[in-house]
């Protein structure tokens, strides 16, 4: 545990993921904001740039230069787009500075990456080096990580929702796991997209990339390839929060109150992972605003298929907030430091 505030850098400030960034360090004991920097396009002082900040004192938004960072920054969180992030963080990691990437770079085998997000990867021997950071369950390696991998935001709702049944030696899984996944519009980021426009997605609700969402290989390699999944991922008209229900066809028999059992023992020490009571649903509103995860259960009897619910935060627990988390196992902080916020719900 050091003494001093570690000093800290984001990549990315003006997109959603930066911006919430921003929100959370500011409020964390040990972290203290000492560089922001992105493409040059949005430079200026916090008050310039963000009428919601005016009031924090901080540095500026400069262009990126990773010697300037390197020299400002113990620590720097990397939340570029895709294809640029990744390089990004390796080039500040080799300069000696700990680094979380929130993007998909350093997550998957090289020619996975290549099939899946169609960019050019990074070369193996460098993913490699990057722990993946999904902190239920990679406690230790994050602790000693100098690259962290953070998790996809659909890919930590997914994941979370399906790991108890997925390991679970008393259930059998039959055929592929159907995820039915909704996101708020905040997930496809910042840039300007005329389907993004108000008067495109108000009122309107479809699913997008069918087939084809680059969190599929993801949930399938944290789940230990125990089974094939069929991500449906759809744009909700709403900005935050994503909700996933999955559906996953038991053979056997086990009852609902072992399921439920089961889950509330696998998470009974996860202080932001939260099993409903039996019956109970998750809603969006319950977690937007916070690093928190809430999880249902509900064996339906006649047909045999379990369904799982989860609701995260794509920015708090689907990104910023789970990035933050990494940092306090990373540095032996309380794993809640700075993540107490709780939800606005109205
Ligand atoms: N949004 C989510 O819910 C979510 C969840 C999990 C993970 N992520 C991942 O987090 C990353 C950021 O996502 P986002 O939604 O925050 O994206 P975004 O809103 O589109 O923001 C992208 C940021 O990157 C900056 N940027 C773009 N190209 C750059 C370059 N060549 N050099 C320096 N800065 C550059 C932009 O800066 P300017 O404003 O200066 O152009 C902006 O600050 C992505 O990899 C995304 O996949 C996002």
């Amino acid at each position: 545990m050091q003494e001093r505030p570690i000093r800290v850098g984001i990549i990315g400030p003006t997109g959603y993921a930066g911006m919430e960034l921003i929100r959370i360090v500011i409020g964390h004991p040990h972290l203290e904001l000492t560089y922001l920097a992105g493409s040059g396009n949005h430079s200026g002082t916090l008050a310039e740039v963000f009428p919601h900040f005016a009031h924090v004192a901080g540095p500026d938004i400069v262009t990126f230069d990773a010697d300037v960072c390197a020299q400002a920054c113990d620590l720097a969180f990397v939340a570029l787009p895709s294809g640029e992030s990744g390089k990004v963080a390796v080039e500040l990691w080799r300069r000696g500075v700990r680094t979380v990437d929130l993007s998909g770079d350093l997550r998957l085998p090289s020619d996975v990456y290549q099939t899946w997000y169609g960019k050019e990867p990074l070369p193996d021997d460098v993913i490699q080096e990057a722990v993946y950071g999904l902190s239920e369950f990679n406690r230790s390696r994050i602790a000693a990580a100098n690259l962290i991998s953070n998790p996809g935001c659909y890919a930590t709702a997914a994941i979370l929702a399906l790991k108890p049944i997925v390991s679970w030696s008393e259930a059998r899984i039959q055929g592929p796991v159907a995820i039915d996944a909704k996101s708020g519009v905040t997930g496809a980021g910042r840039g300007l997209k005329s389907h993004l426009l108000f008067a495109e997605l108000a009122n309107d609700f479809y699913p997008y990339r069918v087939g084809s969402h680059q969190h599929t290989p993801e949930i399938e390699q944290a789940l230990s390839h125990e089974c094939t999944v069929l991500l449906t991922t759809q744009l909700l008209p709403v900005m935050r929060g994503i909700l996933t229900s999955s559906y996953v066809t038991l053979s056997g028999d086990v009852r609902a109150e072992e399921i439920q059992g089961h889950y509330e023992s696998f998470y009974q020490d996860e202080p932001f992972v939260h099993v409903l009571p039996y019956g109970q649903v998750p809603h969006m509103k319950s977690v937007v605003g916070t690093n928190h995860v809430q999880i249902g259960v509900h064996l339906n009897e006649r047909t045999g298929i379990l369904q799982v619910f989860s609701v995260i935060d794509n920015l708090g627990k689907g990104a910023s907030g789970q990035a933050v988390q990494n940092v306090n196992i990373a540095y032996g902080f309380a794993e809640t430091t700075g993540l107490t916020q709780e939800a606005l719900w109205t």
